[in-house]
């Protein structure tokens, strides 16, 4: 298994172009597709859903993709997003009345699952639902918009949670959303994360394998 994974988040990409895009960065190195599902009720932007992803597997995109719902109430369409071949499903807990339940349906579909935590939300909701999880995402921004500033006291947070997860000695990635750049991600890294989210950073650079390679030397070097 990779040590670290690289995520572009497609929110990022050219929508018009969404599946050439999407496909240009994977052939630039990146190892999964982060998919920002936004609802404009949850978060105050509206984004992409299930016909979207289902879109991209036809166009032939084969690398596992994370989809990140920002979304309330979140159970209705988890269903959709396993359907339409989401590999990841991460939620946030506000958007869920029984976050056990819902880190059960997505896992009953076949897919990883996974917690959000924004800056202000606190950690206690992973004391009883460590067994359910194979991925948590730290958000290092408040969610609804790429292109935002990476909040320091995430770091903080990260390696409480590395912790965390070293304490339970389950297999669970660590991830960040947010504002992450080449020139933080080595820090981020040595906080405890292990997958990388980031959008404007790798599609607003134009040639995508040296904004990756230029990521990676960081996490290596
Ligand atoms: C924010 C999204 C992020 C966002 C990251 O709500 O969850 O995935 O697209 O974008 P950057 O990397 O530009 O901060
Ligand atoms: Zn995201």
């Amino acid at each position: 298994m990779k040590k670290f994974l690289i995520a572009p988040s497609i929110l990022s990409a050219d929508f018009a172009r969404l599946g050439e895009d999407t496909a240009r960065v994977l052939a630039a190195g990146a190892d999964v597709v982060h998919f920002d599902v936004m609802d404009n009720h949850y978060v105050p932007n509206l984004t992409m859903g299930p016909m979207v992803l289902k879109a991209l597997r036809d166009f032939g995109i084969t690398a596992p993709i994370d989809v990140h719902l920002m979304v309330k109430p979140v159970d209705r369409i988890i269903p959709d997003f396993a359907d339409a071949g989401a590999s990841y499903i991460t939620f946030h807990p506000e958007g869920s009345e029984h976050v056990h339940r819902s880190l059960q349906l997505i896992k009953s579909h076949g897919c990883k699952a996974g917690l959000v935590f924004n800056p202000a939300t606190p950690l206690s909701y992973l004391d009883y639902v460590m067994d359910q999880l194979d991925v948590i995402l730290l958000m290092s921004v408040n969610p609804g918009f790429g292109g935002q500033s990476f909040i320091p006291g995430t770091l903080d947070k990260l390696r409480q949670v590395r912790r965390l997860i070293d304490d339970s000695g389950r297999d669970i990635r660590l991830e960040v959303d947010g504002g992450v750049k080449v020139d933080n991600i080595g820090a981020i890294a040595a906080a405890g994360a292990d997958m990388f989210v980031a959008g404007s950073a790798i599609f607003g650079h134009s040639d995508y394998q040296e904004i990756i390679e230029a990521m990676r030397r960081e996490l290596n070097g």
